[in-house]
């Protein structure tokens, strides 16, 4: 197969919007190929006992997930399972469709490896998701984003996120609660105590699917706590923490809009998740991601409490290797610390 290094240099030719749609077109088409997707599958997909878990009531493979906002439509799936990954976390996906913020809205830091993101929610609506979703037959776990439409009042929140959640519960294998996004104006102060308790209050009467929480890297360390503490207390699966941070000191030419993501919020995003793990492993399921570029990043959150992780930016930095390579290193980490199975070091460090 080709080197990464020069597709890479030929997506990085183009604006970072288009480069992501002129990727989502060939990694879509090319799983509709059964000889293409099988070579990938056999390529990047690892399948060792060693990385399997049983976890919100369903197999994962590889703990490696693809997070939230590369796969807006789920229209890649199938290709998601073909680069390796271990599960899928689609959306954030909103009742109706919304074009998101205005362009240029996307931003690389090549040199620091990270990203800059102020989309907005742009996808196509919950009919069509659905509608994808619908079509596919995949292999992996399903997680899916959910979020509110921009237009939407503060107070008519909570029936967005419920309209939502009965809609897609027999449809997937857990719904992440988006409340922490910086790109929808006062989305995130939605993450207070009497929202979630109201939201997870309702969702469970409905809900036939874990339902997941994902916080942001920004929230601080006592709010966080609090929130996470009530959101469990009334139903909550699980935590993911983070989402990207707009801590504009990260990045020496940062704009000073939207979110970002990549190798510079590794230590920030690290520091929320094992915050949260020192709380509540053991009392909930935890999903760690932020800034993950490599095994021993993987390793370091799994030995903190991490059950399963998620990357988006170093997908685009390293290339469809990415998941071969973390789950390569991942076996060699667990064997030579003598685990029979990553159950046994998530949270080996607490
Ligand atoms: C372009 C872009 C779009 C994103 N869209 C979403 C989204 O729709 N929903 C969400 O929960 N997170 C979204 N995220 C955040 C990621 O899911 C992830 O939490 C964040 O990028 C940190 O992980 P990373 O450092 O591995 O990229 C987005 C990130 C990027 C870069």
């Amino acid at each position: 197969m080709i080197k990464y290094k020069y597709i890479k240099n030929l997506l990085f030719f183009f604006e970072p919007e288009t480069a992501h749609n002129i990727a989502e077109f060939f990694l879509e088409n090319f799983s509709k190929i059964k000889p293409i997707k099988d070579l990938f599958i056999k390529k990047y997909f690892i399948d060792k006992k060693i990385i399997n878990q049983t976890i919100l009531n369903t197999t994962f493979k590889n703990p490696i997930g693809l997070a939230a906002g590369f796969d807006k439509n789920a229209t890649m799936i199938d290709a998601t399972y073909m680069l390796g990954f271990g599960y899928t976390e689609v959306g954030t996906v909103t009742i109706k469709a919304q074009k998101g913020n205005e362009k240029p809205r996307l931003f690389r830091f090549e040199k620091e490896k990270s990203l800059q993101n102020a989309m907005g929610f742009n996808n196509q609506g919950a009919d069509k998701l659905l509608e994808n979703i619908k079509k596919i037959k995949t292999n992996i776990p399903i997680g899916i984003s959910i979020g509110k439409n921009k237009t939407t009042k503060e107070s008519d929140a909570v029936d967005e996120y419920i309209y939502l959640i009965d809609k897609f519960t027999n449809e997937c294998d857990y719904i992440a609660i988006n409340i922490s996004s910086p790109n929808t104006p006062n989305l995130r102060d939605l993450q207070n105590k009497s929202f979630v308790k109201e939201l997870f209050n309702r969702a469970i009467a409905i809900a036939t699917k874990p339902i997941l929480l994902k916080v942001s890297a920004d929230i601080n360390k006592t709010n966080a706590i609090e929130l996470c503490k009530t959101a469990i207390k009334y139903g909550c699966s699980g935590i993911i923490a983070t989402n990207t941070t707009i801590d504009y000191n990260l990045l020496d030419e940062a704009k000073d809009f939207g979110g970002i993501s990549g190798e510079v919020i590794k230590e920030k995003s690290f520091e929320l998740f094992d915050t949260i793990a020192q709380e509540f492993f053991g009392k909930t399921m935890l999903i760690s991601v932020g800034g993950i570029t490599d095994a021993n990043d993987v390793y370091k959150r799994i030995k903190a409490g991490a059950n399963l992780v998620q990357i988006y930016t170093s997908l685009i930095y390293e290339g469809p290797q990415i998941c071969k390579n973390i789950n390569t290193e991942l076996v060699k980490l667990l064997k030579k610390d003598g685990f029979d199975c990553i159950s046994e070091a998530v949270g080996a460090n607490r």
